[in-house]
Order: C-alpha cells, then sequence, then structure tokens
C-alpha cells in the first residue's frame, strides 16, 4: 500500500463549522494517478455513490474542494486513475479503513486525542475509524444528537462491550444518555477513556448538599465520612448497572 503523502501543489480547501479559520489540506497522492471523480467510482461501487450524498463529508468535502468538482471520493481514498485502469483492487488505492493517517490530514484534533496516554487502538491498527464512524451512510455520529442517535452510539459500543451494556435489573439512567456521558471515546488522560478523573465526573448529575451542621449529602443518604474513603466509584463499583442493589455497590 502506498504511504501518505502530502502534495505540495493543489491545496484542497474547506471550512470548519467552527469558528476557527479555514484550514488548507493538501490532497492526498498516489504516484502516477490523477483524480478521476466520483462517477467513476459509480461504474463498480455504485451502492457506495448511492448512498453517500447523505454523508456529512459529501457535502464538506465537495463544497470547499480547490480540487475539479465531485472528486469526494478521492478525499479520503486519494486519486483513483490507476486504480480504475487496474481494474479496481487494492494496490493503487487508499484505505482508511486500513491507516487512519487519511483522516488526521483533516482532523488533527482528533489525532491529538487518540495519542493521549489511555485511548482506543485506533493508530496501533487494532480498530479502525471505521469501527465506531460510517464514513459513506448518512449515520455518521453526530456529537449534539439525543435521542435516536444516542441510542446508536450504546449500540455500537456494545458490539464490543457487553458487560457494560447489558440489561440489568437497577439500571444507571446516566447510561441512556450515551457512554460519552462519562467516556471520552477516542482518548483521554484519565485511566479507563473518563471523562473526568475525580468526583466530578458524578457530581455533574448528583448534586451534594450541605447541612447547616456541614454534613455532606447526596440524596438522603448523609456521605460526610464516605466521601473520604475514595472516588464515587469505588463504593459504587457497578456503575453501569447492578443486578443485586440499586445503590449501585456490587
Ligand atoms: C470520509 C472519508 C471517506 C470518503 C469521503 C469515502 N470513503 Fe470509502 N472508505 C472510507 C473508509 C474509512 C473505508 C473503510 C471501511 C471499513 O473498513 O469498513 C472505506 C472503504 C471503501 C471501500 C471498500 C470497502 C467497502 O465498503 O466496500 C470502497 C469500495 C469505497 N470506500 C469507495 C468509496 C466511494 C466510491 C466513495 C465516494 C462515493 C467513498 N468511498 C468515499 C472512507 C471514505
Ligand atoms: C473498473 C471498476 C472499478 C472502478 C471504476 C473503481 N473501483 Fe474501486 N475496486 C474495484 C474492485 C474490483 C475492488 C476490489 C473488490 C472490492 O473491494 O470491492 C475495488 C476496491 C476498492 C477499495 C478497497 C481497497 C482495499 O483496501 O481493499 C476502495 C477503497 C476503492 N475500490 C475505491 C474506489 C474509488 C474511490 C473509486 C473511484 C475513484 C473506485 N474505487 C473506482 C473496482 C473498481
Ligand atoms: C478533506 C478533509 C476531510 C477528511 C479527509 C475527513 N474529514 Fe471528517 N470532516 C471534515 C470536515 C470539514 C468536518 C466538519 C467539521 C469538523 O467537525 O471538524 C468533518 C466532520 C467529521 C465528523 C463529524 C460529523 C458530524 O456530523 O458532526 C466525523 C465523525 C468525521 N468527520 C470522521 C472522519 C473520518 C472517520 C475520516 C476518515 C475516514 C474523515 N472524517 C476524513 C473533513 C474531512
Ligand atoms: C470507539 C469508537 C470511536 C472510534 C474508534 C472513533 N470515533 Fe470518532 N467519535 C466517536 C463518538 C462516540 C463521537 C461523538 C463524541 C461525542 O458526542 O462526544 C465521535 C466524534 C468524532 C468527531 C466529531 C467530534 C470531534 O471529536 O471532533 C470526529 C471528527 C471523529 N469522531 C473522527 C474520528 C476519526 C478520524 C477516527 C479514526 C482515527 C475516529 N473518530 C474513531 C467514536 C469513535
Ligand atoms: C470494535 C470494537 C470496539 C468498539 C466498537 C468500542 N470499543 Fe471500547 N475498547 C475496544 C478495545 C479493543 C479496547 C482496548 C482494550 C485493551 O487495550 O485491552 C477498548 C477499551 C475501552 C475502554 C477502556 C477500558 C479499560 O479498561 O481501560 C472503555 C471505557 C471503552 N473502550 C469504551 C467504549 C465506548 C464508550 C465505545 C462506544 C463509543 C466503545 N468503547 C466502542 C474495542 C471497542
Ligand atoms: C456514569 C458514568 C459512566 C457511564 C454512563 C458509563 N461508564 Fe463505563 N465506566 C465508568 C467508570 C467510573 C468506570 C471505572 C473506571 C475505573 O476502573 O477506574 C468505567 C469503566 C468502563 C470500562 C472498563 C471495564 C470496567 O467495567 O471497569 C468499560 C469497557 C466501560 N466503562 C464501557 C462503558 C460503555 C460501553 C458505556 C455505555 C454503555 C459506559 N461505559 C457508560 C463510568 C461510566
Ligand atoms: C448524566 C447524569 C448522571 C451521571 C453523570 C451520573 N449519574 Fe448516577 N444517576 C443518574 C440518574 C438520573 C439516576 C436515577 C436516580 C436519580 O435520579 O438519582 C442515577 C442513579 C444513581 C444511583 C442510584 C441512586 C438511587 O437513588 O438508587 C447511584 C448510586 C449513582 N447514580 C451513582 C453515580 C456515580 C457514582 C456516578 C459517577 C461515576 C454517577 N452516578 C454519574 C444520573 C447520572
Ligand atoms: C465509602 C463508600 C461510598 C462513597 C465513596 C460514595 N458513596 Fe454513595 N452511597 C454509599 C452508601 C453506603 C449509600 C447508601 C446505601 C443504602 O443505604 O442502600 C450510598 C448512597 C448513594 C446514593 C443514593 C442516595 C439516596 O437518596 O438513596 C447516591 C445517588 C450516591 N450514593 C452517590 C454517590 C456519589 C455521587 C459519590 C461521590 C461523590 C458517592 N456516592 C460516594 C457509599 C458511598
Amino acid at each position: 500500500m502506498f504511504p501518505v503523502v502530502a502534495g505540495g501543489a493543489a491545496l484542497l480547501l474547506f471550512n470548519s463549522c467552527s469558528t476557527t479559520p479555514t484550514a488548507e489540506v493538501a490532497p492526498l497522492e498516489i504516484p502516477g494517478a490523477h483524480f478521476v471523480g466520483n462517477q467513476v467510482c459509480a461504474q463498480c461501487h455504485a451502492q457506495i455513490v448511492r448512498e453517500f450524498p447523505a454523508s456529512p463529508h459529501a457535502r464538506l468535502v465537495v463544497e470547499n474542494l480547490a480540487a475539479p468538482a465531485g472528486v469526494a471520493c478521492e478525499a479520503c481514498h486519494g486519486p483513483g486513475s490507476r486504480h480504475v485502469a487496474d481494474g479496481g483492487g487494492a494496490k493503487f488505492i487508499i484505505n482508511p479503513g486500513k491507516n487512519p493517517d487519511a483522516c488526521f490530514r483533516c482532523h488533527l484534533q482528533v489525532r491529538a486525542e487518540f495519542e493521549l496516554p489511555d485511548h482506543h487502538p485506533v493508530i496501533e491498527g487494532r480498530m479502525s475509524c471505521a469501527d465506531c464512524h460510517d464514513p459513506h451512510g448518512g449515520d455518521i455520529f453526530k456529537p449534539a444528537d439525543g435521542g435516536l442517535a444516542m441510542a446508536r452510539r450504546n449500540e455500537n459500543c456494545a458490539q464490543c462491550h457487553r458487560e457494560q451494556t447489558r440489561p440489568f435489573v437497577f439500571e444507571h439512567p446516566a447510561g441512556r444518555e450515551g457512554c460519552t456521558v462519562c467516556h471520552n471515546p477516542h482518548g483521554s488522560v484519565n485511566r479507563a477513556l473518563l471523562a473526568e478523573a475525580d468526583d466530578n465526573l458524578c457530581l455533574r448529575c448528583h448534586a451534594q448538599t450541605r447541612t447547616p451542621a456541614g454534613q455532606i449529602f447526596i440524596g438522603n443518604v448523609d456521605h460526610t465520612p464516605l466521601l473520604q474513603m475514595g472516588d464515587c466509584w469505588s463504593c459504587h463499583t457497578a456503575i453501569h448497572g447492578s443486578d443485586a442493589d440499586p445503590r449501585l455497590r456490587y
């Protein structure tokens, strides 16, 4: 397979939907190959080309491409002429399912997340972006979405993490809002991909109330002595749900 190399000539431009300034990204290069456009891909990959317009990348990449119009497929796969001339195969095409570098060119921040001390092993090649993102369809995860998209997110995590996603007699409703309430899916400075290292992880939803006498209550339970003894989840160890204890301790 070819290494992902940055070309110096034409720059591929795209606007971030945030307030950050327009970024410039060099298009992918494959020696001796040039862009052919999505319609050529359609000859042999009709299904993918048909579903692709629903993908956020169809819009994000096409709208701002300083390369010939309609080469969105090749923004991730590299120029396709030699692949086409060769009749297909893996030889002259970049597959970001095998190497995420093509994604990282535009998503530098995401690369930084996968380099944090605890992370899903994508850079190590044991997982792929495509394990959690559909690169071609309309349902690539939308971070701001609630409702169904969230349910789907947990469903996706459930493929690999059955113990945390199975039905429990006593559910922890926090998980209904998505695993990402407590875990950063790409990587984290904290162990187990936790979004916060300490009790703040829980205190976002479980208010502590202080009595005039200085006792700290959580719900109806006086936690004053308990809080000296460790993290919330050193006692509430069945944090994803329990079959025995409604207070999620075992
Ligand atoms: C956002 C980047 C991105 C874009 C844009 C993109 N792809 Fe892909 N493509 C991927 C990734 C990632 C994989 C690996 C999927 C996997 O491993 O499950 C892939 C896999 C493939 C494959 C081989 C596996 C399969 O699903 O059959 C084909 C063929 C393909 N893409 C064609 C296309 C075509 C045609 C287009 C344009 C309509 C396109 N891709 C647009 C990222 C992209
Ligand atoms: C002449 C037919 C043909 C055309 C045109 C074509 N492909 Fe392919 N492609 C194939 C065949 C055959 C394979 C191997 C079987 C498969 O994975 O579906 C393949 C495989 C792929 C793969 C997977 C490579 C891997 O790592 O296994 C990707 C990605 C891909 N094509 C992208 C594209 C893109 C993007 C275009 C348009 C620029 C395109 N193809 C145009 C026939 C074609
Ligand atoms: C040519 C540049 C480019 C490439 C290559 C690229 N992306 Fe993107 N992607 C963008 C832009 C621009 C956005 C919108 C702004 C943002 O969220 O950074 C975006 C957004 C996303 C989103 C959020 C979508 C949403 O609806 O909020 C995901 C997930 C994503 N990309 C995954 C990938 C993956 C996985 C790959 C590689 C297979 C990839 N991207 C390759 C440019 C790119
Ligand atoms: C373990 C599953 C998983 C893997 C693997 C994964 N992602 Fe994500 N990604 C998510 C989830 C879940 C979200 C939504 C995050 C949220 O809502 O806080 C997300 C959000 C995003 C976003 C939009 C928000 C942001 O953080 O910028 C981009 C872009 C993105 N992913 C790109 C990638 C790329 C590129 C790869 C591969 C290098 C990848 N992801 C691999 C689960 C994953
Ligand atoms: C394709 C399989 C796969 C998917 C999908 C997946 N993971 Fe993982 N997850 C892994 C692997 C592999 C590891 C690393 C385990 C190791 O290194 O021993 C891991 C590790 C973790 C860890 C850290 C465990 C520890 O003991 O440090 C957490 C937390 C986690 N994943 C949560 C999630 C969440 C949340 C999602 C959904 C957004 C998700 N995973 C989706 C495979 C997956
Ligand atoms: C209320 C916060 C919270 C939610 C929501 C949550 N987790 Fe966790 N998760 C934790 C804590 C706390 C740990 C224990 C970390 C430690 O061992 O220090 C953990 C640990 C893990 C581990 C490591 C193995 C283990 O059980 O200790 C995996 C894998 C994991 N979570 C997956 C998931 C998945 C998948 C989801 C979504 C269904 C999810 N988590 C939702 C808080 C949460
Ligand atoms: C996204 C919000 C959210 C987060 C974050 C969260 N929880 Fe919860 N938790 C809830 C909800 C909602 C309930 C249902 C009962 C309630 O309303 O108190 C609940 C119930 C519980 C219960 C059972 C309480 C009872 O009355 O039976 C315990 C124990 C608990 N959580 C501990 C934790 C711990 C420990 C953490 C941090 C690792 C945490 N929670 C993080 C929302 C959350
Ligand atoms: C040293 C152990 C310990 C620690 C640490 C601890 N708890 Fe508890 N927690 C308990 C016990 C014991 C109960 C009461 C169980 C019972 O009576 O059934 C309880 C009860 C609860 C309840 C249920 C309250 C109610 O109204 O019934 C919630 C919610 C809760 N804890 C959240 C937390 C949070 C959030 C933290 C961290 C800030 C935390 N706990 C730290 C031991 C602990």
